[in-house]
């Protein structure tokens, strides 16, 4: 029997797909395109399962191109990038990869939290271009953590990892999310978490319902003080109102992990904010976290193929 095809969208190490290794025909798109490339797009007729990265388009249109799809499997949490819907329907099932890049995307979003909250961005480039004078008391001055409130959007996995951490920090919490979790953190409708927190981090998906959630007007409600924090997707705020915000002093600053649009071209004005630190989506990118987050994705892919039950799929209810 001849092995089913993989179109795998980008290029990963051997070792972290290994296990692929014999069992599959494998195509894989060439390093420098986010999505398919049309060497790859040219499998798509014969294609039985899809290996992809959270840059890739699976839309209604590419499934129409692949009719013996039988699995996608994202290698990412978030599933943004895959018409859910249209899979579901067709019964094609939708791998992702939760849990092992909790820890890598909590320990991230704390990282550009403090980042912010003490102006190293900065603070460095100031030392490194001769504008570090005498020690100064007033100078680079940052918030207080303890005692401080940080708002959490979205109180899943990550964002739950996010409270532990920032509890150790003597942070007070508060979250919203759509279902009151088990926690000490205080349970806050959005206006009322923008309107008191210090720090507000974003950790919900992105879905309609979260597709420019953060605009001018929670902006506005939010602190002078407040540092925001979006380690989500880019798109759960509105970038224009975010810019406005961050020139006119509605919020002190914010840090982003994820952006409108990715990459980021270098032209773009957020990146000339001093009060603004912007790292390239790299919440996941430890050596463990990837390499969990690809082996995962093939064992996803596997069970798609045998037609088995996906270790981690997305939607489940197609077993139902
Ligand atoms: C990263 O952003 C992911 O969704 O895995």
């Amino acid at each position: 029997m001849s092995k089913p095809l993989v179109l795998l969208t980008h290029p990963l190490p051997e070792a972290w797909i290994a296990a692929l290794e014999d069992k599959v025909r494998l195509v894989v798109g060439e390093e420098g395109f986010a999505s398919f490339s049309p060497q790859l797009e040219a499998y798509l007729p014969e294609a039985a399962g899809i290996l992809s990265l959270l840059t890739a388009k699976v839309d209604k249109e590419l499934l129409v191109r692949a009719p013996h799809l039988r699995v996608v499997s994202n290698m990412a949490v978030g599933v943004d990038n895959v018409d859910v819907v249209a899979c579901t329907k067709q019964r094609i099932p939708v791998g992702h990869t939760p849990d092992v890049l909790t820890d890598a995307t909590a320990d991230l979003t704390m990282a550009i939290l403090l980042s912010a909250a003490r102006r190293l961005p900065e603070s460095a480039r100031d030392a490194k271009e001769g504008r570090w004078g005498t020690w100064s008391p007033t100078g680079w001055l940052g918030a207080d953590l303890r005692g401080a409130q940080l708002g959490i959007i979205g109180m899943g996995k990550i964002g739950q990892a996010v409270a532990e951490r920032a509890h150790g920090f003597g942070i007070r919490l508060a979250y919203t999310n759509p279902a009151k979790i088990e926690s000490d953190a205080a349970h806050l409708p959005l206006e009322e978490l923008l309107k008191t927190s210090d720090f507000v981090s974003l950790h919900c998906p992105l879905k309609e319902s979260t597709r420019g959630l953060i605009g001018e007007k929670e902006l506005k409600m939010m602190k002078k003080t407040a540092i925001l924090v979006n380690a989500a997707r880019g798109p759960v705020v509105d970038s224009d109102a975010l810019l406005c915000a961050l020139k006119e002093g509605w919020i002190a600053s914010a840090a982003l992990d994820v952006t409108d649009p990715e990459p980021l071209p270098a032209s773009n004005p957020l990146y000339d904010l001093p009060n603004c630190l912007i790292v390239p989506h790299i919440g996941s990118a430890t050596h463990g976290a990837r390499r969990r987050m690809a082996e995962i994705a093939c064992e996803n892919l596997l069970a798609g193929l045998a037609g088995e039950k996906l270790p981690h799929c997305f939607n489940s209810e197609i077993y139902a």
